[in-house]
């Protein structure tokens, strides 16, 4: 089956994705995928990073098992990841959510995770720069990329969001955030 009907729901670490999708997936009645947690369970793992003390994973092989995995299902899935954009074959996409999370806040989520002083601050940068925005577009073309905000936000509130955009009531939003053009992003260059 070839119809668009995967849900992506992609972000840094720390952003709400793990949350958001197992709730929007019980509002749905449908299954949801997380990529870390299946690239464990398949093995599709090539080493790891110790610098970067991350899990490499055999992308090839995740898409392959990712797509078997949609076939074998009917009706919507959610696929939550880092990068689930880039395992999810782009023709079975429907509709892509890049969680954003103020950089801030995402620092403080991300020290009470046992994260490396390094871990954090990458993130951290990569949430201030868009990395997850620009990349999503660019796997997935801008058309099926939206953006939902998790910063003062409940988590039924970000659900009820992703809800609205995958069902059309509400708008895909995109450069919904300036966290380069925010007072708070100098205390965090200089370290704060
Ligand atoms: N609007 C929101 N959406 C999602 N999670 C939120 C929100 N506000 C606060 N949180 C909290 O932030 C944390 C996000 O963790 P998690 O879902 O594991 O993120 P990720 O899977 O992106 O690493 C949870 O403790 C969750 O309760
Ligand atoms: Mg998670």
């Amino acid at each position: 089956m070839t119809e668009r009907r995967v849900i992506v729901i992609a972000g840094v670490p720390g952003v709400g994705k793990s949350t958001v999708a197992s709730a929007v997936a019980e509002r749905l009645g449908c299954p949801v995928i997380g990529v870390s947690e299946l690239a464990v369970k398949e093995g599709a793992l090539l080493g790891r990073d110790e610098e970067r003390d991350t899990d490499v994973v055999d992308l090839p092989r995740l898409k392959e098992i990712i797509a078997e995995a949609v076939s074998a299902t009917e009706g919507p899935i959610i696929v939550e990841g880092h990068y689930a954009y880039d395992v999810v074959p782009s023709d079975l996409v429907s509709h892509a959510l890049v969680l954003r999370r103020a950089p801030w806040v995402l620092k403080e989520e991300l020290r009470e995770r046992d994260y490396s002083d390094e871990k954090v601050q990458e993130n951290v940068e990569a949430e201030l720069l868009d990395v997850p925005l620009v990349e999503a577009i660019e796997a997935l073309g801008p058309d099926l990329v939206c953006e939902a905000d998790t910063t003062r936000r409940t988590p039924e509130e970000t659900v009820d969001e992703v809800l609205g955009i995958v069902e059309g009531s509400m708008p895909c939003r995109r450069n919904l955030v300036d966290w380069l053009g925010s007072p708070e992003t100098r205390g965090l260059l200089e370290g704060g």
